[in-house]
């Protein structure tokens, strides 16, 4: 799989010569490296300057010329020892009270539970009732993260935010943000996790206030009203992830490509064939394990639970308009 291309260049176009910040935490995370990098020049200055100053003005200037045998100064070892101390404790006490802010989710954040696997981010939204693979959030408001992996670890990384964290299978890890302006910004996996690792990627849209409760009564955008169950599959199947491991271009990826797919009797795993209709494309949605098409691993999720009755319609649909063996 090329990461090369594709991630460097998302890199790049996100970043610009600084990184963008649109979050608090990456206000206070920002302040305190500024902090610490011009208190780093102004002290590198100063050895530096001095060491060169001092190695001009006492070189030995005569062959024979004896070093002076200098004695300690009491004054000048209190000096130097207790500023960079107090320096030091800035630093810390800074790092740490910045430190406590970001682990500790506010009480009233918005719930949103990350789930990452191979390869992609999907959020669920408890007490929305909804699911989505993209983030969609308010601005200035703190959101919780309760974060976990259906199979390895993965990281869950938001550079505009400076947020970074791993996300475990069996385990529940937490972060917090509050987003303090729009726009959408990128979500990388910092874990190597296999071969889609480059391009488990995701986005975090943040949107005004009536933006977020439009999107909210909109069911996520997942009602799919208004749409064809066609239409309404095809957006289904981008924002579920699926065509991370399904290409409708006829190209092997992790799954097999579903174009011209329809109808087709595929051979098993373990023996057997199994003709492709509404119903195996249902089993393999909700129960993928059960019929694997020989040359591909069992590796797909299950999304029962995931999608509504009339989602898993839509899926199938598209799936079928994407035609029928010639
Ligand atoms: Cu998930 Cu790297």
């Amino acid at each position: 799989m090329s990461w090369s291309g594709h991630t460097l260049s998302h890199i790049a176009a996100a970043s610009g010569p600084w990184l963008p910040s649109a979050s608090t935490s990456a206000e206070r995370v920002d302040s305190l490296l500024w902090f610490i990098t011009v208190l780093s020049a102004f002290f590198f200055v100063l050895v530096v300057g001095t060491m060169v100053v001092f190695a001009v003005k006492y070189r030995r200037r005569t062959p024979g010329q004896k070093t002076a045998n200098i004695h300690g100064n009491r004054t000048v070892e209190i000096v130097w020892a207790a500023i960079p101390a107090v320096l030091l404790v800035i630093i810390f006490a800074r790092g740490f009270h910045d430190y406590m802010d970001m682990a500790v989710p506010p009480g009233d954040s918005i719930e949103v539970r990350v789930t990452g696997q191979k390869w992609f981010w999907s959020f669920t939204y408890p007490k929305l009732g909804i699911n989505s693979n993209e983030l969609v959030v308010p601005v200035d408001r703190p959101v919780k993260l309760t974060m976990s992996s259906m199979d390895v670890i993965h990281s869950f990384y938001v550079p505009a935010f400076r947020l970074k964290r791993d996300v475990l299978p069996n385990r529940y890890t937490v972060m917090w943000f509050n987003p303090n302006q729009t726009g959408t910004f990128d979500i990388f996996c910092a874990e190597y996790c296999g071969t889609g690792h480059s391009v488990m990627l995701g986005q975090i849209k943040v949107l005004s206030d009536v933006e977020y409760r439009k999107w909210v009564d909109s069911g996520g955008g997942m009602s799919g009203e208004g749409m064809s169950s066609v239409d309404f599959g095809k957006q289904l199947f981008t924002r579920q992830g699926c065509a991370t491991c399904h290409s409708v271009d006829g190209s092997k990826k992790t799954g097999p490509s579903l174009v011209g797919r329809f109808g087709n009797v595929e051979s098993l795993i373990g023996g057997g064939t199994v003709t492709v209709d509404d119903n195996y494309l249902r089993e393999s949605i909700m129960n993928p394990g059960a019929k694997v098409v020989v040359g591909y691993e069992p590796v797909m999720p299950t999304y029962a639970g995931k999608l509504k009755e009339e989602q898993t319609n839509a899926l199938i649909d598209y799936i079928k308009s994407l035609g029928a063996k010639p």
